[in-house]
């Protein structure tokens, strides 16, 4: 057995929303890795966060998992097409934690969150646009919040040297200055190796 294979499998968990799950794989809808997943749970727990703002709801999969983390944790998620908004909605809806998650349709690149606070920040959508995210929405960031950044690899596009298609080069260039940007910053970060990369913020 590899040991990236070993190790995934310890931090995967059993599936909670099995249904949610088996549908994203089977429409290709793209989640966060079950590992990562986990990683990002336990953060979530550690840290004690109530108040997490997510970028990038798909279908509803890692928001409801975040309000199970712990208990008493809302969720509001920001997603801008509208048919994932709104099987999101049908997924929360059905759930046990439907006054939990509150979901946004909106393009995150202009969502106006008001006076809104948060003490953890998911960023899991266009990951070309990870440093406006980040920009736009540290505003409203409690003090010592923690803010995880998922697909930090690009599936393995971050380390590729020799992209040839013009798009792709463009992306990498761009989350790799993201990350460098993160990496030289008056915050602390972690780069982890676990799904398709996480990088953790405080
Ligand atoms: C990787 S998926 C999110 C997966 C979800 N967090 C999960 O793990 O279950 C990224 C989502 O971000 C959305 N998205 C991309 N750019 C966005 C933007 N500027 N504003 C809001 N949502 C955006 C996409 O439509 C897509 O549904």
């Amino acid at each position: 057995m590899e040991l990236i294979n070993y190790v995934k499998d310890l931090n995967t968990n059993e599936e909670l929303f099995p249904a949610i799950h088996k549908y994203a794989m089977e429409k290709r809808v793209p989640i966060i890795d079950s590992d990562a997943l986990n990683v990002v749970k336990q953060y979530i727990a550690i840290k004690g966060a109530k108040n997490i703002l997510e970028i990038g709801t798909a279908i509803g999969y890692s928001a409801l998992h975040f309000a199970s983390a712990a208990e008493g944790v809302h969720v509001t998620t920001i997603e801008k097409d509208e048919a994932s908004h709104e099987i999101a909605n049908q997924n929360i809806g059905a759930s046990e934690y439907s006054e939990n998650i509150k979901t946004i349709l909106a393009d995150a690149k202009e969502a106006e969150l008001g006076d809104a606070q948060f003490d953890f920040l998911f960023i899991d959508a266009s990951k070309g646009n990870n440093q406006l995210f980040f920009d736009k929405y540290k505003e409203h960031l409690t003090e010592g919040a923690l803010i995880i950044v998922d697909n930090i690899f690009v599936r393995g596009l971050i380390a590729d040297d020799n992209v040839e298609n013009k798009n792709k080069r463009k992306l990498r260039d761009k989350v790799r200055a993201f990350n460098q940007a993160m990496k030289d910053s008056e915050y602390t970060t972690s780069f982890l190796n676990v799904g398709d990369g996480l990088l953790v913020i405080y």
